[in-house]
């Protein structure tokens, strides 16, 4: 069977072979579109992304690993253009989700995919440990089947349009739906570049882009709730972000921001011993938010905090 998939016997014919790689491919085909859409919608869905403020950027991620990626001098533009490198970013991650789900130019999907996973693998995941932990490394050679084989004509709309064209060859209905899928796409991403630029307003207006005096000045936890020796996760009221309180002497209170400077994972507290662990590549950080260890560039910020009133509060 899998030979028959493979061989080139002279029995077999193209259109076949063709088509048994698209089904074999169809699970990666599946995955990997599932993968990038999500990708690409979490973006542009998550304002925090775009905005320059926010520790989980792409601002803030490219300015963590300039010094270490081996691209780092080229990157200069992105940080101080992080906006106009980001939201391309996104619409290409979907770009590249729609054309392998609805197998529309899957060779050039194939393409983009592989260019974004390795931009990504030359900066944002260049310090995974060991090397071959990298997702996008792996992404980039995910991509090399459907580089070579495309869809193979299953459940795509390349094969649709390849029949339609050999059916009624040169007739100008099918050069009209050509047409209409080439002004589809056109269309949906002029649609994301629209909502995309909301978002954006919404990140440049105050209120959003700022705390509030009354959420600046809202406690973090009740002091009761953080155990003795330990910590405990709570949302800022002011960023929206994960915040690790501790109180490891009693009656005396610390904070830390939980989003990873790696790239933006929440992180775990171990102990008072050891510190905060990152589940995403293993960045090991202290009790104080100091690293120790791992792809992160730096350590965990610390928030300056009091306690008020029985409350936990920033000041
Ligand atoms: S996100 Fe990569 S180590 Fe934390």
């Amino acid at each position: 069977m899998i030979s028959d998939v493979i061989s080139f016997s002279p029995r077999a014919g193209i259109g076949n072979r063709a088509v048994q790689l698209g089904w074999v491919l169809l699970p990666l085909r599946t995955f990997l579109a599932v993968v990038y859409l999500y990708g690409g919608v979490s973006k542009i869905a998550d304002r925090r992304f775009l905005s320059g403020d926010s520790p989980t950027s792409m601002h803030a991620s490219v300015l963590a690993v300039r010094g270490t990626s081996p691209i780092g001098g080229l990157l200069g533009p992105v940080v101080d253009h992080s906006f106009a490198f980001g939201l391309p970013l996104a619409i290409g991650e979907l770009a590249v989700g729609v054309g392998l789900l609805l197998g529309l130019w899957t060779r050039l999907a194939a393409v983009g995919g592989m260019i974004l996973a390795l931009s990504l693998w030359l900066t944002v995941s260049w310090d995974a440990s060991p090397w071959f932990t990298s997702a996008d490394l792996v992404y980039l050679f995910a991509f090399t089947p459907l580089l070579i084989a495309g869809a193979g004509g299953v459940l795509s709309l390349d094969g649709w349009l390849d029949r339609m064209a050999g059916a009624h060859p040169g007739r100008a209905e099918d050069r009209t739906r050509r047409s209409f899928v080439t002004g589809g796409v056109v269309a949906a991403t002029m649609a994301l570049l629209g909502v995309s630029s909301l978002f954006r307003r919404s990140n440049s207006t105050p209120s959003l882009a700022r705390p509030t005096p009354s959420a600046a000045a809202a406690d973090l936890v009740q002091a009761s709730a953080v155990p003795v020796g330990g910590a405990k996760q709570v949302k800022d009221p002011a960023s929206g972000d994960p915040v690790w309180v501790l109180q490891l002497v009693a009656g005396h209170f610390t904070a830390c921001d939980a989003v990873c400077p790696h790239q933006g994972c929440t992180v775990d507290f171990v102990s008072a011993r050891d510190g905060f662990s990152c589940p995403c590549h293993g960045s090991h950080f202290a009790a104080d938010g100091s690293r120790l260890s791992g792809p992160a560039p730096r350590g965990l910020a610390t928030l300056p905090v009091a306690l008020v009133d029985g409350g936990v509060r920033r000041t």
